[in-house]
């Protein structure tokens, strides 16, 4: 892919994670005269080389490539990555979206039967088939808005036999769709009609748990995170304590939702406990910030969802000042319908107070660093998968500028070196 005019790199040396002042300062490479930018990607779909046109063209020039691209004028990013979506449900909530519009809040309709609850009613009674075909239809729709990478939870089942469901249909759009996928289990999304609080922790960590690592060890499954809605009326500290270290045991990462509505202390918990990350914190408290920054857990902020229910918004410049690395996350969910990662990644400017930069590192490098998987994604780096968003503007910064604009701004996307 040659003559860029602008390629964001957004890390050179090799970092897994920027926090701080070092979210401002990604990695740039500009167009110098005629001398663009080339990127040449492997036949295993990996980064072999960036640099300057003329410095490529000197040293492969006798390889015959198998495909070119010319982005004359074009900018570059790294390939998007969503570090929080419910993408495997059937059953819109297109009605409550009314509901709240008239008022009620996210809680209200929780209590009334609706929300989460209405959702796992239809993706109960839905096969694998009918899971996964709106499943795959929002997959693509997140490839066309720059994603490549995608943190997946289940979490619509609340009963082993649905989680398991859902988490073979994640398992099948890895296998058919030009994606990466990390599975998160999310067992205790919410507590199922019928079930206190505390026998839905006993079925999580006895009956579900057990049964996953099952398929995990035949090579059925692939999980990767263990999520819990920690959250008043939902699951405690404690719960989610026992919940998460159930998952750790079963090999998995931490990876939960806490201090979305009520402060519940989740990023101490998250922060003891050595999190990988935690979603939302919207009601962090001061020691949780102290705490997620000596412990390196990540925030995964999802400015969809505060924007939607209208909740206040998490303090993200004073979780950046305090060495707090962030990431973003679209919250995909019938909730929150929203599958940008431009487009979030404009909220978080707008309404966290973001910079563009912060925002592109959120979504690249410090969201590959929240799934473990900065080694192999977020950065235009050597070894690294060429997954990329080819920008048709003359400043990567129009994919974030031009408000819901990312079906015009996008050129291409590419995965593992080849146009999607
Ligand atoms: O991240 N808070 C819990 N989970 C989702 C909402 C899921 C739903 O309402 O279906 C969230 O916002
Ligand atoms: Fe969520």
């Amino acid at each position: 892919i040659e003559h860029f005019k602008q390629a964001v790199l957004v890390c050179r040396n090799g970092e897994k994670v920027l926090k701080g002042d070092d979210m401002k300062n990604v990695a740039l490479m500009e167009e110098d005269g005629d001398n663009g930018i080339s990127i040449v990607i492997d036949s295993n779909g990996l980064i072999e080389a960036v640099d300057y046109d003329a410095k490529i063209q000197e040293k492969y020039n006798n390889t015959k490539f198998d495909n070119k691209i010319n982005a004359k004028g074009k900018c570059v990013v790294p390939g998007l990555i969503d570090g929080h979506t419910h993408p495997v449900w059937v059953g819109d909530r297109v009605h409550e979206f009314a509901m709240k519009l008239a008022g009620a809040t996210y809680m209200d309709v929780h209590k009334a039967g609706g929300g989460i609850n209405f959702t796992v009613e239809h993706t109960r009674s839905a096969s694998e088939d009918e899971l996964f075909l709106p499943f795959k239809e929002r997959l693509e729709r997140m490839l066309h808005c720059g994603t490549t990478l995608v943190e997946c939870k289940s979490g619509y089942g609340l009963n082993v036999s649905t989680e398991i469901k859902m988490l073979k249909v994640i398992e099948r759009a890895k296998r058919e769709l030009p994606i990466d996928i990390s599975s998160t289990f999310c067992g205790a999304h919410a507590v199922p009609k019928g079930k206190t609080a505390e026998e839905a922790t006993e079925d999580v960590i006895s009956v579900q748990l057990p049964q996953i690592v099952e398929l995990m060890k035949n090579g059925e499954l692939q999980v990767d995170n263990i999520d819990v809605f920690c959250e008043k009326g939902v699951f405690n500290t404690e719960q989610t304590k026992k919940i998460l270290n159930a998952g750790v045991e079963a090999g998995l990462a931490i990876n939960f939702h806490g201090d979305e509505l009520h402060p519940t202390k989740s990023a101490e918990l998250g922060a003891e406990l050595n999190a990988a990350a935690i979603s939302h914190l919207e009601e962090i408290s001061d020691d949780g910030i102290v705490a997620m920054a000596s412990s390196g857990t990540i925030a995964v902020l999802l400015p969809t969802t505060a924007y939607i229910l209208r909740l206040k918004h998490p303090p993200a410049r004073k979780m950046i000042e305090s060495g707090v690395a962030i990431a973003l996350g679209t919250d995909f969910n019938p909730n929150a319908f929203c599958l940008s990662m431009p487009l979030t990644m404009h909220l978080a400017c707008v309404n966290l107070h973001m910079s563009m930069n912060e925002s592109l590192v959120a979504a690249t490098i410090n969201a590959a660093a929240s799934l473990n998987k900065s080694d192999t994604h977020g950065s235009l780096e050597v070894g690294k998968v060429g997954d990329l968003v080819i920008i048709d503007a003359p400043k990567w910064e129009h994919l974030v500028y031009q408000l819901a604009g990312h079906g015009h701004v996008i050129k291409h996307v590419v995965k593992k070196g080849n146009i999607v």
